[in-house]
């Protein structure tokens, strides 16, 4: 009896028993889900093929010896696998190999890209390795014609078995450019099939080696795929060398596969573009390359470090292949060749653009390298970080960072593991911009000399800027969350039209969001943007959801406003009043209904006034706190208007909370009736005030809706080229600035981030002595304050700018823009009369 336990537990512990065992389970639960789904009697025999299909497949991947006939080859070993299974492969395979139609979507996405823009001088060909079936090449139609886009497609896999049901296919769809060549990966030249090559250099590529250096093919691939495949061919090294080799200067590449991987293998890489669930647990790594080894798949994190390695990654996401409740990871890479030749031509170029300084070409940059001294003087030049990165990278004969191998270089590259990056957890603060763009425009009077430097915050003032075609902007955030919602918005201007981009964000909802992002989109993403929106788009957008406007930190502030309305029952007088037709009407509905509720003192004392919810819900710092509490103080020592309009005391050099805490609370709800009440006072929320109606209802209307969504401005957006002049910097203002040429700007929109400073500390001399030294003379900056004379003035006026308050809440009621949220807007320009 105990022996017989014994024996039990020994072959219980055998691991490939405990798989065996594993298996049976989970077609016995399989077996039971499909039984139990199908209970009609006319699904009988789809669940008898099914059942059959998956059957014969269970018995072939895990239960069934196949150890080839013995000769230790690996296409016999294939063919052991295959054979049995070759015609019902594509049955079983739809739900378990996942993501190989969006890979397919974003490769065609790319060559289509290259097409409209004329970078495809002839019919591109497509070389599928490991193409088993054929069902790839089918698949592709849904993105563009495979008869008439391909000069030729060549499928080549090793299992002859597969190869022929993929013959069998083409065959049956009469598609007479597709080549089926049963051939081993690592062996295939493509010069051995294509025309125009002599029979002598013929001969010769059958010998030639991948390893060397000169061994580029002389026809190269302009699309090689490989779905699933890489992770079956047992030398993956010779097989990535060889792909290499295969694709043209100009070509693309794309990769589906499984895999697993520790973080700590990933985390000091700058190329990956992106590790967004990028990490597999521990369980999950050691389970899943137990359980694939037993077909001879191998997920080894080499063989993907290996392809980018190899390749620029343009895409690169990781995903989770959900089957019966289990979770396997995937990812799908998309990438270029990596070509060093002109490399450091390009990095000039770039940086030049990024840090605003003329372009040394490079016959200077030659001479430069020739002449010693020349270059030390160079080397005192304002390199960007994105540059500095990348020479580093060069240097250590790694790829550059995925930003360099973007079509367009929009978003500059920035280190993602940085803490500084990572402190808003992949959440944008802002969904739209809380400042009003027309008193910008007003103000700013932007040309076409102009050269633009201003906070992100959800992209919407960037797009109006660039409305008026200045000759370049820059954008900034620290938030790279803001970023990838800028960068949203100019992919869907260079790649949609109208009708999807009033959904995406007039709407904020669309119910295609994922097929627009992998087809059209995705070629103008950078690969951050890319994997954030795929794994966050479809639940932002979901047309069954509340939609973009209720994403990002600034939803609770929206979340509250629906709440009260509900609660306190005012929610149809905030639909009247975003409809009435005259400001007579709106002033009496918001008197005597909404504004009784949202400006109740109750609300004043217990929500606003806690710092938690201003945060989260307003981004409102201690700081900015301080002056609106001293301005209130002062207000009430001092009632008459006119002393407070003369006055010079500065907000906000106290702490905050020194006031006293009712006095706090008091304050703040003062600070809130001065907003509102004017903005409702004199806009109208119908036709003219969007930020409002957002605010009440949640989403803007065709009348009534940011500049950048109408359809001229799309005309003018949507033209090739048309957001070319952006930038797109993730990092502290601070640090932008340091990095510019001196006097390269002529304006910078700083927002209120100057509030954020403590008086006491030396941010805000440091940032205007760096804003001095970036603006050129008669450079001008724009900023707003939630003080009436906010400390920090004096900073710019010692550094060489004559301050001016261009609009102030004085005297109490009066309303400075359509947002109103703001106690004073300054314009600093820039002066030389300090040295004169
Ligand atoms: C899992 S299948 C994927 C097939 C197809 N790409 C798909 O997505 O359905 C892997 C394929 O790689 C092929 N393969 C494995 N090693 C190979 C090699 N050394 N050269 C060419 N093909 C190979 C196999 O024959 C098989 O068809
Ligand atoms: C953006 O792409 C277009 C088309 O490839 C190109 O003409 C343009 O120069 C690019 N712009 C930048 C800034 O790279
Ligand atoms: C609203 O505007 C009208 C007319 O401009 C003015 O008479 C009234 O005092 C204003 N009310 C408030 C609360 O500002
Ligand atoms: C402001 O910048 C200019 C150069 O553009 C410089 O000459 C001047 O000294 C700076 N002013 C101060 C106060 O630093």
């Amino acid at each position: 009896m105990a022996s017989l336990a014994a024996d039990f537990f020994r072959r219980v512990a055998d691991p490939f028993s405990q798989v065996t065992l594993a298996t049976w389970c989970l077609i016995i639960v399989v077996l039971a889900y499909l039984l139990l789904s199908f209970t009609e009697l006319s699904l009988l025999r789809k669940t008898y093929n099914a059942l059959r299909h998956y059957g014969t497949f269970a018995y072939t991947c895990f239960l069934k010896p196949h150890s080839g006939d013995n000769t230790g080859k690996q296409q016999d070993a294939l063919e052991s696998f295959y054979s049995s299974q070759a015609s019902i492969y594509d049955a079983t395979r739809a739900k378990l190999l996942q993501g190989r139609e969006d890979m397919l979507a974003l490769v065609g996405a790319q060559l289509k890209n290259r097409r409209d823009t004329d970078q495809l001088s002839k019919k591109p060909i497509w070389v599928d390795i490991g193409g088993g079936t054929g069902w790839n090449i089918e698949q592709m139609q849904s993105q563009l014609d495979v008869q008439t886009f391909f000069h030729a497609v060549y499928l080549v896999d090793l299992s002859s078995s597969l190869c022929e049901v993929a013959r069998q296919r083409f065959h049956r769809l009469g598609w007479k450019n597709v080549h089926v060549i049963c051939e081993d990966a690592r062996t295939f030249r493509l010069s051995d099939y294509e025309a125009g090559v002599d029979d002598s250099q013929r001969e010769f590529s059958i010998g030639k080696s991948v390893y060397e250096e000169d061994a580029r093919d002389a026809v190269g691939a302009d699309l090689l795929t490989m779905s699933y495949s890489l992770s079956m061919i047992p030398e993956f090294h010779s097989a990535i060398d060889s792909i290499t080799n295969l694709l043209s200067p100009t070509g693309i590449v794309g990769v589906v596969d499984f895999y697993v991987q520790n973080q700590i293998e990933f985390q000091s890489r700058n190329y990956i573009g992106g590790a967004i669930d990028r990490h597999c647990m521990w369980v999950s790594r050691v389970f899943w390359r137990t359980w694939f080894e037993l077909d001879r798949v191998n997920l080894e994190s080499a063989r993907r470090d290996y392809i980018e390695y190899k390749f620029g990654t343009i895409l690169s996401t990781n995903r989770r292949c959900r089957l019966f409740g289990l979770r396997i990871p995937f990812y799908i890479f998309v990438g270029c060749t990596r070509s060093t030749a002109n490399s450091i031509h390009q990095l000039e170029a770039v940086d030049a653009a990024v840090t605003e300084s003329p372009f040394i070409s490079a016959l200077d940059l030659h001479a430069q390298t020739l002449n010693p001294k020349v270059r030390r003087s160079s080397s005192t030049e304002r390199r960007s970080k994105a540059y500095d990165t990348a020479v580093i990278n060069l240097a250590s004969s790694l790829p550059l960072p995925a930003a360099y191998y973007q079509s367009n270089k929009t978003r500059i590259y920035y280190d993602e593991t940085l803490q500084k990056h990572r402190q808003f957890n992949d959440e944008y603060i802002y969904a739209f911009t809380w400042e009003d763009s027309r008193t910008d425009a007003r103000l700013l009077k932007i040309t076409g000399d102009d050269v633009i430097l201003a906070l992100t915050s959800a992209g919407d003032n960037i797009l109006s800027y660039a409305l008026e075609r200045p000759k370049r902007i820059h954008a900034v955030d620290l938030n790279p969350a803001q970023n990838h919602l800028l960068e949203l918005k100019v992919a869907a201007f260079r790649s949609l039209d109208y009708q999807d981009v009033w959904k995406l964000f007039g709407v904020g909802k669309h119910e295609n969001f994922q097929k627009l992002l992998l087809e059209n989109m995705s070629p103008h993403l950078s690969s951050q943007a890319f994997d954030y929106w795929l794994h966050l788009g479809t639940p932002t957008f979901n047309p069954s959801g509340k939609g973009l406007y209720f994403t990002g930190g600034s939803r609770h502030a929206l979340r509250l406003v629906s709440w009260l309305g509900s609660l306190l029952g005012i929610k149809n007088d905030m639909r009247r009043m975003c409809e009435a037709q005259t400001l007579n009407e709106q002033r009496e509905i918001w008197n005597k209904r909404v504004r009784r509720v949202l400006l109740s003192q109750f609300l004043a004392y217990f929500v606003i006034g806690s710092e938690r919810f201003l945060w989260k819900a307003l981004g409102v710092p201690s700081e900015q706190r301080a002056m609106i509490e001293e301005d209130y103080k002062r207000q009430l020592d001092r009632p008459s208007v006119s002393a407070i309009a003369a006055s010079d005391e500065k907000s906000g050099v106290g702490q905050p909370g020194q006031v006293g805490a009712t006095k706090s609370g008091q304050a703040i709800w003062n600070y809130g009736v001065q907003t509102l009440d004017p903005a409702v006072n004199n806009t109208l929320l119908s036709e003219d005030n969007h930020y409002y109606r957002l605010c009440l209802l949640g989403e803007y209307s065709r009348k009534c809706h940011p500049d950048y969504l109408t359809p001229k401005a799309h005309i003018k957006l949507a033209q090739p080229g048309a957001l070319d002049n952006l930038r797109i910097h993730t990092d502290e203002l601070a640090e932008v600035f340091a990095r510019m040429q001196p006097e390269a700007l002529t304006i910078a929109v700083l927002m209120d981030s100057m509030d954020w400073f403590s008086p006491t500390g030396p941010e805000a001399d440091a940032q205007a002595k760096a804003v001095n030294r970036s603006l050129k003379l008669g450079g001008r900056v724009l900023l707003r304050s939630a003080g009436l004379n906010p400390w920090y003035m004096r900073a710019f006026e010692m550094n060489g700018f004559v301050t001016k308050r261009v609009a102030a809440r004085i005297p109490p009621g009066t309303c400075t823009d359509r947002v109103n949220m703001y106690a004073s807007t300054w314009i600093c320009t820039k002066t030389a009369s300090l040295e004169q």
